[in-house]
């Protein structure tokens, strides 16, 4: 009676079933409280609030909009419910890079490694296939203050959902320390590289400088000299 259906539909069944309470016995009771529970359950993965400063959610900060009927959707919203509503789902997917190919992680090199990775995680249906996914790219010269406008424009202006950060430590570093305050819920800042001292920090509360960086490796210029100092002692 209450699996996987809409929400509202279930409260509508749970509502039934606490009317049946009054006519019937204990086991209609206990549905009741099943049907609560599932209800609750349901809600519970609450979305994950990584708020270091609260503020207002803008509406194209959505993977989702509500399309009606071919037309981009207005102020009226409203005037869409009784017309069925369609989806258009679109993850943006800010990349910060050099596009000087004497750096090793440059656009030029990394974007034939990102359209595979985009292959895989269509051939492997890892989102939605109707979820499209945009790349901007930005150039950041290796810069930091490039870097960190590239950040800024591809989330105030691009409305971008992660940003595959910086390769170079120097540009990373700002777009790494502000991704915590952009939007809502902070931006993710995922990159390949980030070997200095200060990107391997714990990452776990707000005050922590690099919050919402997300290093694809273990590896530090920290631990590679631990590593050459044992290589040596052996
Ligand atoms: C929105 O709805 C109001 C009230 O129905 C109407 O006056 C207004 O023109 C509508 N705006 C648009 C952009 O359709
Ligand atoms: C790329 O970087 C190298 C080394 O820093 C530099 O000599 C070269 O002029 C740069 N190329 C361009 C197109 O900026
Ligand atoms: C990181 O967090 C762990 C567990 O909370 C703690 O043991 C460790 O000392 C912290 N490291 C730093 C550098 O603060």
């Amino acid at each position: 009676m209450c699996e996987r259906i809409p929400i509202q539909q279930q409260l509508i069944s749970c509502h039934w079933v606490r009317k049946w309470k009054f006519v019937e016995n204990l086991i209609a009771w206990r549905l009741v409280v099943a049907c609560i529970m599932l209800v609750v359950i349901l809600h519970q993965p609450s979305p994950i609030s990584a708020t270091c400063r609260k503020q207002d959610v803008n509406s194209c900060e959505a993977i989702c909009v509500p399309v009606t009927g071919g037309t981009t959707w207005g102020e009226n919203i409203t005037t869409a419910v009784d017309t069925p509503l369609e989806w258009r789902c679109e993850l943006r997917i800010i990349v910060i890079m050099p596009t000087n190919t004497s750096i090793e992680a440059s656009l030029p090199r990394v974007h034939p490694v990102l359209m595979k990775a985009e292959e895989e995680i269509r051939a492997r249906q890892i989102i939605p296939p109707s979820v499209a996914i945009r790349w901007i790219f930005y150039d950041d010269q290796c810069d930091q203050a490039r870097a960190t406008v590239s950040a800024m424009d591809g989330t105030g202006r691009d409305c971008g959902h992660v940003i595959l950060g910086p390769t170079c430590d120097y540009a990373l570093a700002p777009v790494a320390r502000i991704g915590r305050f952009i939007y809502n819920d902070g931006i993710p800042v995922i990159t390949g590289a980030g070997y200095t001292f200060d990107f391997v920090q714990n990452k776990t509360r707000c005050e922590d400088e690099f919050f919402m960086l997300i290093r694809t490796g273990w590896l530090s210029f920290k631990r590679i000299a631990y590593f050459m100092i044992d290589l040596l002692k052996q």
